[in-house]
Order: structure tokens, then C-alpha cells, then sequence
């Protein structure tokens, strides 16, 4: 890794949504670290030899890491905000912190530019990592989600969006990169079938054939769109890219949502959760969590792609000690062994 680049081009965050996605978590086995190494910087050309010959096909692909993967992939410095996503447990409904080292987030308008992108990542990875997820979203009807509503309509365009979900200054090592935060959730359909669509409407804060935010002195408090709404103190809202999509399996009475949130700072979307499972001092909790059950949660950080083409060397590389000895002094262990067992923790 070589100086901050202030104009680090992004990894395809912005791209414009697509028909379909695959969702990939993993866990990198031990010992797993350097054929996931190799492969970071080969992924976009595994992207353009399946992409180029289907231009229509929009196959992108962003490639996350999570907080303990860092460290066992790379030395130096790391992303100023990564860690590992909070649990938040609230008394009725609880978004969990699940296992989850690399996400690869593959969108393209076919389905099976995913799946030939997602099989060559897994031939790479084959016995260095353990999938723990993976999740094939698509498209339903005019970009509803399984409840019916359309998802995705607030979300940032353009400058804006960049400017919500891409590092800038403020990590000037990680410039160029995002944070996001996935969780799967599954819906209980027959509960939320049984309700009006006027209650269902409440539930969200929009109409649901038209799509039209309620007015606010309707909407209520514990409403979906009145709690994921943040503004900061000077009431600056904050904003963060998502692009959700269903999934889901008929014969297994499984229908879900998988979401999927961008941004430059984990806080915001973190906030938003908190808000969520724990409400405010007008809401109890968000009330699509009385009908949407998460059962993963998992943050990572994806880094820019000229980072990805070049990332920092392994953990213990001369890299970090070319930035000179430390200010503080370090003493021998009382055994008088070297201590070499320490350095592992002292990257943390
Ligand atoms: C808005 C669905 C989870 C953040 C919406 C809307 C729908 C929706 C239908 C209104 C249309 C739109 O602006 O997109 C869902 C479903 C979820 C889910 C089905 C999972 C069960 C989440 C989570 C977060 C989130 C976990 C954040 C942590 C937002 C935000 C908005 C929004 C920021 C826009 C609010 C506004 O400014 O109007 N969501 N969502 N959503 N959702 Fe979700």
C-alpha cells in the first residue's frame, strides 16, 4: 500500500440497482488467510472475463471484510470505524451479531452472471474459507419487497449518495472505501396478511399502492420510515444506500428480506438499528419488527478498488516496521522470554 489516494476510485457501491443478487458471507478457516489474499485483487478481473461478453448483464461485484479478518489479512493501519456489528437486543425484538469474515455482494441483471461470478470466487476459495451464508435476491414485481411495499425509494442519488456512502478525508488511508451492515430477515407473511392494508400502511409510513410517504402529523412514531429517519442535532438528516432484496423459498414457507445498507460511517446505519429494536421516546420499537425476524447482522468494511487491486502486506510484514519504533516504551516480560506470542495482539 503505497501513500493515501484522495481520489481512490470506489468498488461498484454506486451501481444503479439490478434484477437479481447473490449475498455471500464466509469465514476464512485457519491457516485460510493467504488464498483470500491472493484473490482480493483478482476479483475484477474475474468480474470482467465473465461480465465483458454480456454488457447488458451489469455484473458487479463488491467484495466487504469484516473486523477480525482485518487483522489476520493485513498489516498497517485499519479502517478508522471497522468492528465487529453490535448486538442489539431490545425487550421484544433482538437484531443479532453473526459470524462473518468477506462479503461479496454480486448484482447483475441475469442471474446467472451471479452464480458463474460467485462459483469462480468459490473455486479460488475452496478449502480456505466456510460459507455461512448465502442468500439469491431478486427483483419482485415493480421493486416491491415480500410485503408488498415498494423498497428503496428514499435512497440517496447521485452526489448525494456518494457523499453519504463513500470515505472521504476523515480516514485518509481508507479514502475511496464504505461500510456496510447486511442482515437476513425472514417475514411471518400469514401475520402480516391478516392485518389491513390501512395497518400495514401505519406499519411502513408510505401508501402502499402508491408508494407516497404519510404526512408527518400522520405518520405514526413506531412506523418503519419514522424511525430509520435520522437527523443529526444541527438537523442534517443522515443518509445510507441500501439495496435490499427478497429471497426466499415457496416449499419452505420461507420469505425474507435481505438488507442491505451502505455508508460512510457505521454509525448512521447502526443508529438507525438502535432505533429500530429500541425505539425512542415515542415508539416502543420499529413495528415491521413485530412481522421481519432477523437472524443475521454483520458489518465490514469495503475497501476502495484500487486498495483491493494493491492492498497492505500480511500481518508482520516490514510494512508496519518501517513506520519506526513506537513512542512508548515496551517492557520485557517478566519471564524473560521475548515474548513474540504478544505482537499478535499488540496489532489490535
Ligand atoms: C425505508 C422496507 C429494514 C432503513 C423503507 C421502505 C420500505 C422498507 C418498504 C419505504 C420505501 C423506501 O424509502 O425505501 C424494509 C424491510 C426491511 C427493512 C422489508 C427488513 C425487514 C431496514 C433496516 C434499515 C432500514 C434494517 C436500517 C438499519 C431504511 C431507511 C429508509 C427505509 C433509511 C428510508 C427512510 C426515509 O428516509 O424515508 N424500508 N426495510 N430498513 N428503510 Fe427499510
Amino acid at each position: 500500500m503505497g501513500e493515501p489516494d484522495p481520489h481512490a476510485e470506489p468498488q461498484a457501491v454506486l451501481s444503479p440497482l439490478t434484477r437479481t443478487a447473490i449475498f455471500l458471507v464466509v469465514t476464512i478457516d485457519p491457516g485460510g488467510e493467504s488464498v483470500v489474499r491472493d484473490l482480493l485483487p483478482d476479483l475484477a478481473g474475474l468480474r470482467r472475463a465473465i461480465g465483458f461478453p454480456a454488457p447488458e448483464g451489469r455484473l458487479s461485484c463488491v467484495a466487504g471484510i469484516g473486523s477480525e479478518a482485518w487483522d489476520r489479512l493485513f498489516a498497517g493501519p485499519r479502517p478508522a470505524e471497522l468492528h465487529p456489528l453490535k448486538e442489539v437486543a431490545g425487550p421484544v425484538h433482538r437484531a443479532p451479531s453473526t459470524p462473518g469474515d468477506l462479503l461479496f455482494h454480486i448484482r447483475a441483471q441475469r442471474h446467472d452472471l451471479c452464480f458463474a461470478l460467485e462459483s469462480q470466487i468459490m473455486n479460488r476459495l475452496s478449502g480456505a474459507v466456510t460459507v455461512r451464508d448465502e442468500v439469491y435476491g431478486f427483483k419482485y414485481l415493480d421493486v416491491r419487497d415480500l410485503l408488498g411495499f415498494v423498497d428503496g425509494t428514499e435512497n440517496p442519488e447521485g452526489s448525494a449518495a456518494e457523499e453519504a456512502v463513500i470515505v472521504g478525508d476523515e480516514d485518509p488511508d481508507f479514502a475511496g472505501g464504505s461500510y456496510v451492515i447486511v442482515q437476513k430477515y425472514l417475514h411471518d407473511l400469514d401475520a402480516w396478511n391478516s392485518m389491513t392494508v390501512e395497518a400495514q400502511e401505519r406499519t411502513i409510513g408510505r401508501t402502499k399502492l402508491g408508494d407516497i410517504e404519510m404526512a408527518d402529523d400522520v405518520k405514526p412514531p413506531d412506523s418503519h420510515v419514522a424511525l430509520t429517519t435520522i437527523v443529526d442535532p444541527d438537523g442534517t438528516e443522515r443518509q445510507i444506500l441500501r439495496d435490499n432484496m427478497p429471497f426466499g423459498s415457496v416449499a419452505r414457507g420461507e420469505f425474507g428480506t435481505y438488507f442491505i445498507g451502505y455508508a460512510r460511517t457505521p454509525d448512521v446505519t447502526e443508529r438507525m438499528l438502535e432505533r429500530m429494536f429500541l425505539g425512542d421516546d415515542e415508539a416502543a420499537h420499529d413495528r415491521i419488527l413485530d412481522v421481519s425476524t432477523a437472524q443475521t447482522g454483520t458489518l465490514f468494511f469495503v475497501p476502495s478498488a484500487d486498495l483491493l487491486d494493491d492492498p497492505p502486506g500480511p500481518p508482520g510484514e516490514p510494512a508496519a516496521a518501517a513506520e519506526g519504533p513506537p513512542a512508548t516504551t515496551i517492557e520485557a516480560p517478566a519471564d524473560g522470554s521475548l515474548g513474540i506470542g504478544g505482537l499478535k495482539g499488540s496489532a489490535e
